[in-house]
C-alpha cells in the first residue's frame, strides 16, 4: 500500500475542516490563497496520520484529535513554505506546484507561513476543543510551541543552514535531523495520547520513543530520496540537497549506509511498540509504508 492511500481517509477529513478554517478567517484573498497554496495541494498528511491513530488507539477524543490534527499540519506547511524561500533552500517545486514564493512573490509567501502558523495555535486553542479539559488542551498548546519553536523545528532549521557547505559528522546530523524533522513527529504523538483516555497517559514516554525513532528514520528516508528518487512522483526537486551541498545522511554514509541506518531505526521504532498495552497494529503498519515510500 501506498502512504497517500494508508492516510487518504484522514487527508479528507484535515483538508475539509481546514478549508472551512480558511474561508472563516478571510479577509485579504490574495493571503488566503498562498495560505490555501501551501497548506491543500498535496501532501501525505503524514504527522495528522500520527496524530489521529495515536489518538484513536488510545480512545481518544476525535474532535479534538481532527483539530489537533489540522494545527500540526499548519504548522508543517508554513515550514515548508519557509524552508522554500530563496533565503533557505531556494526550491520552486512542491507538492507537485510552484512554490508559494514563485506562484504569489516572497513577501506573501513570508506572510502565508507566518498565518499558517498562527492559525494552528487558534485552532488548537479553541473552548471547548471536544471534551478535553482544559489543561489537556494547555499541554497540547504547549507541546506544539515547543516542538515547533527554537527549541525544536525552528533550530534544526537553523542548524541545517549553518551546516550547508561544511562537513558534520553523524552526531551533529543526528541532532539537526531530530530537530528539524523530529520535533513535529514527536508532538503529533505526544499530542495524540494527549487527546486519549486518562489511563493512556503512562504510555506517553513510549509512544515518544517510538516517534522520536520514526521521525528520525522519516528524514533520513528524505535524504535518500532527492539521491534515488524522481522529481515528479517527489513533486519537489530531486537532488535539490546535492546542488546545495546540503549535509545529509546520503553524503556522510553513502545511499546503502543511510539505508542501513534507516532500518536500524525501523527496528527500533517497532520495539519501543513492544510495552504499550494497546492495540499498535496500525502504527506498525504505517513505519512499514512511511519508510518504504518513495516519495
Ligand atoms: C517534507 O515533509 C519535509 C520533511 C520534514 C522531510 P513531508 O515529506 O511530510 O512533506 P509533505 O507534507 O508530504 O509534502
Ligand atoms: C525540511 O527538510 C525540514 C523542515 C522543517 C521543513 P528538507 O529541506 O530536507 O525538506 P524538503 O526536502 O525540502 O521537503
Ligand atoms: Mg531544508
Ligand atoms: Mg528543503
Ligand atoms: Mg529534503
Amino acid at each position: 500500500m501506498s502512504i497517500n492511500a494508508l492516510t487518504a481517509e484522514v487527508r479528507e477529513q484535515v483538508d475539509t475542516f481546514l478549508q472551512k478554517q480558511l474561508s472563516r478567517h478571510s479577509i485579504n484573498e490574495p493571503l488566503t490563497r498562498a495560505m490555501e497554496h501551501g497548506v491543500l495541494l498535496g501532501g501525505k498528511r503524514v504527522r495528522p496520520y500520527l496524530l489521529m491513530t495515536i489518538a484513536d488507539i488510545c480512545h481518544g477524543d476525535k474532535h479534538a484529535a481532527l483539530a489537533a490534527a489540522a494545527a500540526i499540519e499548519l504548522i508543517h506547511a508554513y515550514s515548508l513554505i519557509h524552508d522554500d524561500l530563496p533565503a533557505m533552500d531556494n526550491d520552486d517545486l512542491r507538492r507537485g506546484q510552484p512554490t508559494c514564493h514563485i506562484a504569489f512573490d516572497e513577501a506573501t509567501a513570508i506572510l502565508a507561513g507566518d498565518a499558517l502558523q498562527t492559525l494552528a495555535f487558534e485552532l488548537l486553542s479553541e473552548s471547548p476543543l471536544g471534551g478535553l479539559n482544559a489543561d489537556r488542551q494547555l499541554s497540547m498548546v504547549n507541546a506544539l510551541a515547543r516542538a515547533s519553536g527554537s527549541a525544536g523545528m525552528c533550530a534544526g532549521q537553523a542548524i541545517d543552514l549553518q551546516a550547508t557547505d561544511q562537513h558534520v559528522n553523524e552526531t551533529e546530523l543526528e541532532h539537526m535531523h531530530k530537530h528539524k524533522t523530529g520535533a513535529l513527529i514527536e508532538a503529533a504523538a505526544t499530542i495524540g495520547v494527549l487527546c486519549g483516555e486518562e489511563k493512556a497517559q503512562k504510555w506517553q514516554p513510549h509512544f515518544k520513543t517510538f516517534a522520536a525513532h520514526l521521525g528520525l528514520a522519516f528524514q533520513v528516508q528524505d535524504d535518500i530520496l532527492d539521491v534515488i528518487g524522481n522529481t515528479e512522483l517527489l513533486g519537489k526537486p530531486q537532488g535539490s540537497d546535492t546542488a546545495a551541498n546540503k549535509s545529509t545522511y546520503v553524503q556522510l554514509l553513502g545511499v546503502d549506509g543511510a539505508q542501513q541506518y534507516l532500518n536500524s531505526l525501523h527496528e527500533k521504532a517497532l520495539l519501543s511498540l513492544a510495552d504499550i498495552p494497546y492495540n499498535t497494529a496500525k502504527l506498525e503498519q504505517f513505519s512499514d509504508v512511511l519508510l518504504k515510500r518513495d516519495h
